[in-house]
């Protein structure tokens, strides 16, 4: 992919530090979405396929409720699933293109299925709505056996769109979330991993064990999402009945309470396989605090299971989101130590590329005046005597010689009876020129 290198500007290190910020930014908003987005659809289908077998409308109507939970609307869906995903790519161009460049590879295949993936779902959540239609008139009969009939035939054909929509989109959604994964991990194992192929890779215990704690946070935080909107967004919803309501709580609780109960398994399995150069005390310090909000999140369900009550659900929302916000932290932190030698190299290519673009090639922007009022007039004046000779009374042997006056400067020799020699002010050949010209220039004011 070397068309990408020409994308790739030059770096400083506080510029690279400012992605590594930008990233955190965009995965704390895209590892959420994709959480409910997954989780959500993988439990409506459930939910579908369950209640249309077993006829039973409060699974038919969960179902349809959760999509339109979790795929908010269809700009949400574009901004935090597409935009998301486009934004961390160009940044990984930034940062990797060189070191990792296949990670890049899966980072847009990721997007790709993210994008197909989304539009599966919206056709899905899209066709519940006629699902309901078609329920609505299910017992609508005429004299008319041809209408009765092509309205059952749609009927079917809409309820086949839907489950296939729904499974394919899942599918997509699914394999983009685990291409992202492989992605983001790959740059932090750069040296053992290049040189795989692709199903290798993402089937290698690395990449694995970054997948099931995300698949784990997504049902976590579906749980925990649905909890919220349910029961205490707005007030909660209030115009359904309670045993469907008993239902969805008794779900969301245990849902999200099993889902994290293996999760801190996986942090510490993390940091045992991250090699040694990604591990930072602060690496340490955002683990730890994830870990203690996963005990806190496993608390407050636990007091709401015994107390069979809902007190805490604001809490346990709050606080997996800030689960994924510090396991996104110490993802990037051990991600920049881990870059931390290619991070030295673009320095050093970005200092070269600013040295071309400031000095070398165009004519150095020295000032004359201002070299002899910072080093020469401490010895030297033009009509009196400092510690050298006045230069009223030494330049005019030069004739105007700027070369003659040069090398005089880059190489002082004793010239002057009565005066200590000069000490050679260190000065660049173009540097020595700029002043010799000033002070040529300059003294045909005294004579
Ligand atoms: C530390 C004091 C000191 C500084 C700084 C210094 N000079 Fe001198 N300079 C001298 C002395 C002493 C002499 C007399 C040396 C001799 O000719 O024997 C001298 C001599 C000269 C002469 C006379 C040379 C000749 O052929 O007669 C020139 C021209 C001159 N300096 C230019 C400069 C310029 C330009 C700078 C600044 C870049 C500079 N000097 C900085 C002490 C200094």
């Amino acid at each position: 992919m070397d068309f990408l290198n020409k994308l790739v500007l030059p770096l400083s290190p506080q510029h690279i530090l400012l992605l590594h910020y930008m990233l955190m930014l965009i995965f704390s908003l895209f590892i959420p979405f994709i959480s409910i987005l997954s989780g959500g659809i993988f439990f409506s289908l459930y939910f579908r396929n369950r209640g249309l077998k077993e006829n039973n409308h409060h699974l038919i109507k969960f179902s349809k409720e959760i999509v339109e939970v979790v795929t908010i609307n269809k700009s949400m869906g574009i901004v935090l699933g597409v935009l998301t995903l486009l934004t961390s790519i160009l940044v990984f161009i930034q940062l990797y293109s060189a070191s990792a460049a296949y990670a890049i590879t899966f980072l847009f295949i990721s997007l790709l299925l993210m994008i197909i993936g989304l539009v599966l779902i919206y056709t899905y959540r899209h066709s519940l709505k006629f699902s309901d239609l078609f329920e609505a008139i299910k017992d609508f009969h005429t004299q008319d056996k041809a209408v009765e009939s092509e309205i059952q035939e749609l009927r079917r054909s809409n309820t086949n769109l839907s489950m296939r929509s729904g499974v394919s989109g899942f599918i997509f959604i699914f394999i983009s979330i685990w291409m992202f994964v492989a992605g983001v991990t790959l740059p932090t194992y750069s040296d053992s991993m290049a040189n795989k192929n692709i199903l290798t890779i993402l089937l290698s215990w690395l990449v694995i064990s970054r997948f099931i704690p995300v698949l784990l946070i997504a049902c976590a935080f579906t749980g925990a999402t649905l909890l919220f909107i349910y029961f205490y967004w707005d007030g909660g919803k209030k115009d359904d009945d309670a045993s469907y309501l008993g239902f969805v709580k008794n779900f969301s609780i245990r849902l999200t309470f099993v889902s994290i109960i293996i999760l801190p398994l996986f942090l510490l399995i993390d940091l045992v396989i991250l090699p040694n150069n990604t591990l930072s005390a602060s690496v340490f310090v955002y683990t730890s605090l994830a870990l203690a909000l996963i005990f806190a999140a496993y608390h407050y369900l636990y007091v709401m299971i015994r107390n069979q009550n809902l007190k805490y659900t604001l809490h346990v929302f709050i606080t997996l989101i800030l689960v994924i916000v510090f396991s996104v932290v110490k993802d990037q932190l051990s991600l920049a130590n881990a870059s931390e030698l290619r991070t030295v190299e673009m320095g050093a290519q970005y200092a070269e590329v600013m040295q071309k673009l400031t000095g070398e090639g165009a004519a150095p922007k020295i000032s004359g005046e201002d070299i002899y009022k910072n080093i020469c007039s401490s010895c030297h004046s033009f009509d009196h005597k400092v510690v050298g000779p006045p230069y009223k009374q030494t330049l005019p042997k030069y004739k105007g010689d700027v070369d003659k006056l040069v090398a005089f400067i880059l190489h002082p020799t004793q010239n002057n009876p009565g005066y200590p020699p000069m000490p050679n002010p260190g000065l660049k050949p173009a540097e020595a020129k700029a002043v010799a010209t000033y002070i040529l220039k300059e003294v045909k004011k005294y004579e």
